[in-house]
């Protein structure tokens, strides 16, 4: 297995990394009240000692009294929750990695099994976290001036505490996406809209606000999905056409990169190509796309939370769509929850020392 091309350095920016792998986010409910840990810190900088490019955190959620349903998710917000990801950062710029975090704000959502609700009700475009599922409250137009000032304070901070990047959460169904998806955003104001074009209005004002606050040097991933959790199938954009006039405003908003969500990365986006989604979002914007979806694993993620295993699989395929110039970066996630050291084996070509995943992998942090 040649896999030189995945070894290439890569630069945007503020974004500079040695290799083109990129830890996908993943939620882990580590962080009490809200506050990330020394363990939490220690994770991060073992991936980054493991050779990952570019950690990418998990979810982290702005200041907004919904933003999350449920407590040990971190805040991005808050004196103590900052002082937590600034040992996050220092420790993974001394072990030599690079990171951003994945910011969020949930939106609309389940009640948690715990039992644990948010000091408001949930808020989305119009309340629903699902069609026809109403659990939460429809932003006023004050509600929504607030929460993209709160995504532009997190922004903000970000760069402050010295990340190298940040991620926009705007995939897998939560708040950008809910106004994004005609199911969730039956708005018929300004923030809603019969074309994905009028619906985007939500994240393309979030955009602009964060470039405002992190200027232009600083490299802003965006992350999409055209797959819902309760919708695998669906397709936000049905054509490459419509794909064309989602992504380019958001471009035009600021995105530098586009982190294109999918549960397999070898499926085809459209009928026409076997292009994946990342593949179509760099042909009709130019920008830079990072792909993911079961690289390296026989099993899809979603899965994996119902309890099965996967084992390691060939990265063939996905090295051909990368020499071909498909994709720039590849995340990579369930595969790095149990093994830190899984990028340094795969440039090593250790590969019979790749363990796979398994269920046990979610309910701790991994340290070596
Ligand atoms: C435990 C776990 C938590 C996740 N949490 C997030 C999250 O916070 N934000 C996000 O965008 N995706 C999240 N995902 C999805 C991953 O980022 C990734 O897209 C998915 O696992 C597919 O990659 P993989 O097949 O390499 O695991 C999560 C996945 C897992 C397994």
């Amino acid at each position: 297995m040649k896999t030189d091309s995945l070894f290439r350095p890569f630069s945007l920016k503020s974004l500079n990394i040695p290799n083109r792998i990129v830890m996908a986010p993943m939620t882990r409910s580590f962080s009490p009240n809200g506050v990330p840990t020394d363990t939490v810190a220690a994770y991060y900088a073992k991936r980054a000692e493991g050779e990952v490019g570019l950690i990418l955190s998990e979810g982290t959620v702005i200041n907004r009294p919904s933003s999350s349903n449920e407590p040990n998710v971190p805040h991005f917000y808050g004196s103590d929750a900052l002082a937590g990801w600034q040992n996050v950062i220092n420790a993974v710029h001394a072990a030599g990695g690079a990171m951003g975090p994945q910011i969020w704000h949930m939106g609309v959502m389940n009640n948690h099994a715990s039992g644990w609700t948010p000091p408001k009700l949930f808020e989305g475009p119009s309340g629903l976290n699902n069609p026809n599922l109403k659990n939460g409250v429809a932003m006023t137009d004050n509600d929504i001036a607030d929460t993209i000032k709160a995504f532009g304070q997190a922004a903000a901070d970000a760069k402050r505490l010295g990340f190298d990047t940040l991620e926009l959460h705007g995939a897998h169904g939560y708040l950008i996406d809910q106004f994004f998806w005609d199911a969730t955003n039956l708005r018929t104001d300004k923030w809603g809209g019969k074309t994905l074009t009028e619906r985007s209005r939500f994240a393309i004002e979030v955009i602009k606000e964060v470039r405002k606050q992190v200027g232009d040097n600083f490299a802003v991933i965006l992350r999409l999905s055209q797959w819902k959790g309760t919708a695998y199938d669906n397709k936000l954009a049905a054509t490459p056409q419509e794909l064309e006039a989602w992504l380019n405003p958001l471009a035009d908003a600021g995105v530098d990169i586009f982190h294109c969500s999918q549960r397999r990365f070898w499926e085809p986006e459209f009928d026409e190509s076997d292009l994946n989604f990342a593949g179509w979002a760099k042909k009709v914007t130019g920008k830079v796309t990072i792909t993911v979806g079961s690289v390296g694993l026989t099993g899809e993620f979603l899965a994996a939370f119902a309890g099965e295993s996967s084992q390691p699989s060939s990265l063939d395929e996905l090295l051909r769509r990368m020499d071909r110039g498909d994709f720039d970066l590849v995340a990579v996630g369930r595969p790095l929850l149990s093994d830190p050291q899984w990028v340094k084996k795969i440039r090593e070509q250790r590969t019979d020392e790749l363990k796979g995943f398994t269920k046990d992998a979610l309910a701790e942090l991994v340290l070596d």
